[in-house]
């Protein structure tokens, strides 16, 4: 490249885009980090600029965006329901790790079929939290999912195991629910993990 001067702006350009995250997003983890009781009292150290180098906070190296959330044992501050919709920002989410955090569903106005929007999201772990049949239902519809991690809650019967044996999992976890009835083996034959 013969002006040095483009060049210099193209590699500037460059980090701008790749070393930092959005400012949009960063705005959005705030909000988050707002709306959770955090373990022990202590939200996470949510303050430098990059909000890729946040911990519990993964980005993508190419477009900047965050790929992955691990808010494990942060508990909805709201009657333990989360505002589902405050997820949506994230377009790029893949990995969503909502553990141990006594949640119960999502706010009234915006169920777990909002996350249908995620278009990528692939894992999902809600396990150890205080969900029952009615409010994993909407969980159905999300079409991206590869691996759905809902151990430990309160989910009993046998209807809600065989449409979540329909969608395209790969790994379905439903360890520790008391489930009665029927789970066949030809239901179970095609997941890695039951
Ligand atoms: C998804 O996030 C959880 C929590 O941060 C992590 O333990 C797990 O390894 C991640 N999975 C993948 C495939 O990156
Ligand atoms: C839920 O989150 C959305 C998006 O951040 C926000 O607009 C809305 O006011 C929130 N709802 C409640 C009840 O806090
Ligand atoms: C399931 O959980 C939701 C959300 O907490 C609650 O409103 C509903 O009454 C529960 N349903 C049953 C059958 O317990
Ligand atoms: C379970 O399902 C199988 C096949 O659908 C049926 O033959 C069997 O009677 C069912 N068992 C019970 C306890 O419902």
């Amino acid at each position: 490249m013969r002006n040095p001067c483009i060049w210099c702006c193209l590699v500037l350009l460059t980090l701008v885009v790749c070393d930092s995250c959005l400012h949009e997003e960063r705005k959005h983890l705030m909000d988050i980090c707002d709306a959770f009781l955090w373990p022990a009292g202590n939200p996470p150290d949510w303050s430098s600029r990059d909000c890729c180098r946040w911990e519990r906070v993964t980005c993508s190296s190419i477009t900047g965006r965050v790929t992955a959330l691990d808010l494990d044992a942060a508990y909805p501050s709201w009657y333990g329901l989360l505002n589902c919709s405050m997820f949506l920002p994230f377009r790029e989410l893949q990995n969503l790790s909502l553990g141990n955090a006594g949640i119960a569903g999502c706010m009234p106005g915006a169920g777990f079929e909002v996350w249908s929007n995620l278009r990528q999201l692939e894992i999902l772990d809600l396990s150890e939290n205080e969900l029952n049949d009615s409010s994993i239902m909407p969980l159905v519809g999300l079409a991206s999912l590869r691996s759905l991690f809902l151990g430990g809650n309160a989910i009993k019967n046998d209807f809600i195991v065989q449409r979540l044996s329909k969608m395209k999992l790969d790994i379905l976890d439903l360890s520790w629910n008391g489930i009665f009835g029927n789970i066949s083996r030809g239901m179970a034959s095609h997941l890695k993990f039951l």
